[in-house]
């Protein structure tokens, strides 16, 4: 990643008009089981419709030049669903992978599943280990699969790291600062999201990139997930190319007409 994509503020500048368009977008997958429920279907194949939705917009976004996607996948919290419905969300890694890894190798994609590994079959933790191996080399589209990610957990993670570094001398309180920090979350490899969608009329982040999304714009858009496509991120682009980040400061027109 450029030095410049770490720091929000740095990023935007540097890219200038470029900054009219997200360099990563974030999206939280929602409303399977609603879409699978107006079709009188099991919300399993909502969740299924839901893997077809992302790799439309997997393509989608990679045409519309956006260089990182975050899509939330399953949350710390989906563990309290039914064992079916979580089975079945378990099953969709592989699902993915199987038919579509070979071509995100290929198109320059790598992929990073960010998340806990405890609590996933051996079987899975394998294939995600698999698909990040296959494609480490790639550099044109990073896809970023939050599974089994909870943004309190990686934050408290990120904390008890830092403290276990403390004690064992390896480290000073006083070299925590919020690069250091964000340096030890899972997403450390990817800039800040810019943008973060959330489709099914929901509006809240539920635990998705807490700490990243501090400067991010928020959109949310009234259609469910298993519907999403090219013309609904096309759509979220607009909005936010039509918003004023501003990262706490003023805009340099403001104070000149503040005098
Ligand atoms: C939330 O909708 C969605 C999920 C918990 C699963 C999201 C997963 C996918 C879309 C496929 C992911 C693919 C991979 C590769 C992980 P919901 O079921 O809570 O919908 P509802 O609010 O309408 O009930």
């Amino acid at each position: 990643m450029a030095a410049q994509d770490k720091n929000p503020t740095a990023g935007a500048q540097a890219r200038g008009a470029e900054a009219s368009r997200p360099l990563h977008v974030a999206i939280v997958m929602d409303g399977n089981g609603r879409w699978a429920k107006r079709r009188g279907l099991p919300r399993s194949l909502g969740h299924r419709a839901g893997v077809e939705a992302l790799k439309r917009t997997v393509s989608a976004a990679a045409e519309m030049n956006i260089r990182w996607l975050t899509v939330y996948g399953f949350s710390t919290e989906n563990w309290s669903r039914p064992a079916a419905e979580v089975a079945e969300l378990m099953a969709l890694p592989k699902r993915y992978f199987e038919s579509d890894i070979a071509r995100l190798e290929r198109e320059g994609v790598r992929v990073r599943v960010v998340g806990r590994r405890q609590g996933l079959s051996g079987e899975l933790v394998k294939l995600i280990e698999d698909a990040q191996a296959r494609t480490a080399h790639n550099d044109a589209f990073h896809l970023n699969i939050a599974f089994n990610y909870g943004g309190q957990a990686d934050i408290v993670e990120a904390a008890r790291r830092f403290a276990e570094d403390v004690a064992l001398g390896r480290a000073r309180p006083e070299d925590l600062n919020e690069q250091t920090f964000a340096g030890q979350l899972s997403t450390a490899d990817s800039p800040p999201p810019d943008l973060i969608v959330r489709p099914s009329g929901e509006q809240r982040l539920s635990n998705f990139l807490l700490w990243e999304a501090a400067y991010a714009e928020l959109v949310f858009q009234d259609v469910l997930w298993p519907d999403y496509g090219a013309e609904h991120l096309k759509a979220a682009l607009e909005i936010f190319a039509g918003r004023e980040r501003r990262y706490g400061a003023v805009l340099a027109d403001d104070v000149l007409a503040a005098g």
